[in-house]
């Protein structure tokens, strides 16, 4: 049976203005250009995940858009890149996804999700979808969805043999039980100090250590923390691996992190060894930086090999 990744999660349409500086709290600021491209975080990840995978590898989507041009349009994207959409359901009673993102000079950005049919997405419905997890190698989730949804997913994935894995973005606090479901936790700074309680800011690799084994306490079976442009910190409770980050002119950090996850999966799946795997997720995500926009931005295999041997 051919391998397969499922990715349960959200679809939005993006619509981008890129700007000076980010806006200040009360202020109307001037922006240059406007793009509409396609994005939602679980989406995103599907979408990298089957340019990133080499070797055969069926990527599903399950989610939910409206009934408009944005969800056919989302769903076509993700088709076009042979992602499988037939678990991608129209709903009636809210419009697809969108996200208004402003990105500054500095590759910086700002996100408000407007979330839509992504909210449609009932715990109660995962069950239909048991038959999409049967055969997966690794399941991914966000938080894009409702929360109850995400944790009825981890269970039925865990329980037909997947490993999950769980980017917990947008940041919230989690519960242990629904940490106990996850085997391959990946914050990325913000939201390894949400889930820990800690005030937001800037971590430095010295911190990961004790960071990653606290989130490891609290259920996750191993840990990945997204540094950024330090790189990443991989935490087993057998093996600690920090993999420095590649140097890059940085464009847009949009969907970096959903490039990392996809490509992590990806490289695990047909398994390679974890150093190989994480810097291969490091070196999709560098070369997705430096590019404007979410799904835009993500490389095909072939550039992320030729950058890693450029970098060799
Ligand atoms: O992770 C980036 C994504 O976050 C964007 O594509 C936007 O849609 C939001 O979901």
């Amino acid at each position: 049976m051919t391998p397969a990744l499922v990715v349960v999660g959200s679809l939005n349409m993006d619509f981008v203005v890129t700007v000076s500086r980010l806006p200040a709290p009360g202020e109307t600021a001037l922006g240059w250009d406007f793009q509409m491209n396609p994005g939602g975080k679980g989406a995103n990840q599907a979408y990298a995940a089957a340019r990133l995978s080499g070797s055969g590898l069926v990527v599903r989507m399950v989610g939910r858009v409206g009934y408009d041009w944005f969800g056919d349009h989302l769903k076509a994207g993700l088709a076009a890149a042979g992602v499988d959409v037939s678990t991608v359901h129209a709903t009636r009673s809210q419009p697809t996804g969108v996200a208004l993102i402003w990105v500054d000079s500095a590759g910086q950005n700002s996100i408000v999700v407007a979330p839509g049919a992504n909210h449609a997405l009932t715990a109660e419905e995962m069950e239909g979808f048991r038959r999409s997890f049967r055969g997966a190698r690794f399941a991914l989730f966000q938080l894009e969805t409702p929360l109850a949804t995400v944790e009825a997913g981890l269970r039925i994935a865990r329980a037909e043999g997947a490993w999950t894995m769980l980017d917990p973005a947008p940041a919230q606090p989690l519960n242990r039980e629904l940490l106990g479901l996850v085997d391959l936790l990946t914050p990325n700074e913000s939201e390894a100090s949400i889930l820990l309680g800690r005030p937001p800011g800037r971590l430095s690799p010295e911190e990961a250590p004790e960071l990653a084994q606290a989130l490891r306490q609290m259920g996750a079976r191993c840990v990945v923390l997204k540094l950024g442009d330090q790189g990443c910190y991989y935490d087993d409770g057998q093996r600690q691996i920090h993999q420095p980050a590649f140097r890059v002119a940085v464009r847009d950090s949009t969907a970096a992190g959903d490039t990392f996850n996809a490509a992590l999966a990806v490289a695990l799946a047909e398994g390679k060894p974890i150093e190989e795997a994480l810097r291969f997720a490091n070196a999709a995500a560098a070369v997705s930086v430096t590019r404007l926009g979410a799904q835009a931005s993500v490389p095909s295999r072939l550039e992320v090999e030729e950058f890693l041997k450029a970098a060799a």
